[in-house]
């Protein structure tokens, strides 16, 4: 296996799933963020269900989603044994149809989950309330019971834990430019056989053939708990479309619920405006009405890692820049095979075949 000097750029999901995994791997890593742990990953939802969260179009990537959602539970549990639990939850996603409109929807969205192998249940309002029991008033919707989801903030802390306890050398600075074989941030140039770049929507400005390719792509999301005399939060990630806009509750175990999210073109402003918090609130109280009555905790936005055409850049930008970028809305869920891709591409060994269509020089075409 060859060993390498390697400097990776953002700490974020993606480049501290790759910093633990590559230096797990032998490799000598160092990692570049002023705030590791931060950024978009530290404001997601963390679904991890690629059939679901897949908007019209995006079927390119839910090959490669779905791929990673096999590999999550094996990434979670080494990850659990180096870093702490990074609470993976295996309750599954319930989507529901408020008409008949959003029930046509479901019904394409089972037959794409047939046809991978994964199950998928129609149940009624009734039988729906049964697994449950706060609902609003909905005309059914699809259990889901493959889907994962998880605690994207415990995740990021057990990620830093383990690629630390693993040897990685953190340099909370930023980058300010990168070429091959070296980074530059106000203080240091850092000299490596390749660099990494996992700067998610600032990996555009870093790299010109990203310039036109990744972009922020805005989203806001809120963070509730449940008061002593209010209805629990739901057991699974709940989603559904309202007047048009997708949302999702996820459920923490430490009885946090999240609703999300957003999606705006707004440059880089992650500021929260007061139309994004009435939207996730009158979407979240139409699904499941007693969070009228809950605390709100936190609201928060971030800057999704949005690509051209939905599906990340993983592979050589040019000899000595290697690209983990532009995940779009599925940087939690892609994180374990992305990982895995980098590492087997820097030791010499063949990246799985599913990241094939993600490589960066079909910019090129
Ligand atoms: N994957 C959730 C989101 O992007 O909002």
């Amino acid at each position: 296996m060859q060993s390498n000097q390697i400097v990776i750029v953002g700490g974020g999901v993606i480049g501290l799933s790759a910093a633990w995994r590559l230096a797990a791997a032998g490799h000598a890593v160092r990692l570049v963020d002023r705030t590791p742990g931060r950024g978009a990953s530290w404001v997601a939802g963390g679904m991890l269900a690629p059939v679901t969260e897949a908007w019209p179009g995006e079927e390119a990537s839910l090959h490669l989603g779905e791929e990673s959602l096999r590999r999550w539970p094996a990434f979670a549990e080494a990850l659990a044994a180096e870093g702490g639990d990074p609470g993976l939850s295996t309750a599954g996603t319930v989507v529901v149809a408020f008409d008949r409109g959003d029930a046509d929807q479901l019904a394409v969205v089972a037959e794409y989950l047939a046809k991978v192998g994964r199950a998928a249940e129609w149940l009624t309002s009734r039988q729906l309330r049964g697994v449950e029991a706060g609902l609003g008033s909905v005309r059914g919707g699809l259990l889901v019971p493959g889907d994962l989801g998880v605690d994207n903030r415990k995740l990021l802390r057990s990620l830093q834990v383990a690629a630390a306890r693993r040897g990685v050398e953190f340099v909370e600075d930023n980058a300010t430019a990168i070429e091959p074989g070296r980074v530059r941030t106000p203080a240091a140039d850092l000299d490596c056989d390749v660099v990494v770049l996992a700067a998610g929507a600032h990996s555009g400005g870093l790299h010109p053939k990203l310039a036109d390719a990744v972009r922020p792509l805005k989203g806001e999301i809120l963070r509730l708990r449940a008061r002593r005399s209010s209805l629990s939060p739901p057991q699974r990630t709940v989603r559904a479309v309202v007047e048009g806009r997708p949302i999702y509750l996820v459920p923490r175990v430490d009885g946090e619920l999240v609703v999300g999210a957003t999606q705006y073109e707004a440059g880089f402003d992650e500021t929260v405006g007061a139309r994004g918090v009435r939207e996730l609130l009158e979407g979240a109280e139409r699904v499941f009405p007693s969070i009228g009555e809950y605390e709100l905790v936190e609201s928060a936005a971030g800057l999704r890692a949005a690509s051209v055409d939905t599906l990340p850049f993983i592979g050589e930008l040019e000899p000595g820049i290697f690209a983990a970028t532009g995940h779009h809305r599925n940087g939690l869920l892609m994180a374990p095979v992305t990982a895995d891709a980098i590492v087997a591409s820097l030791s010499g060994e063949k990246p799985p075949a599913e990241v094939e269509a993600a490589h960066p020089e079909r910019l090129e075409h």
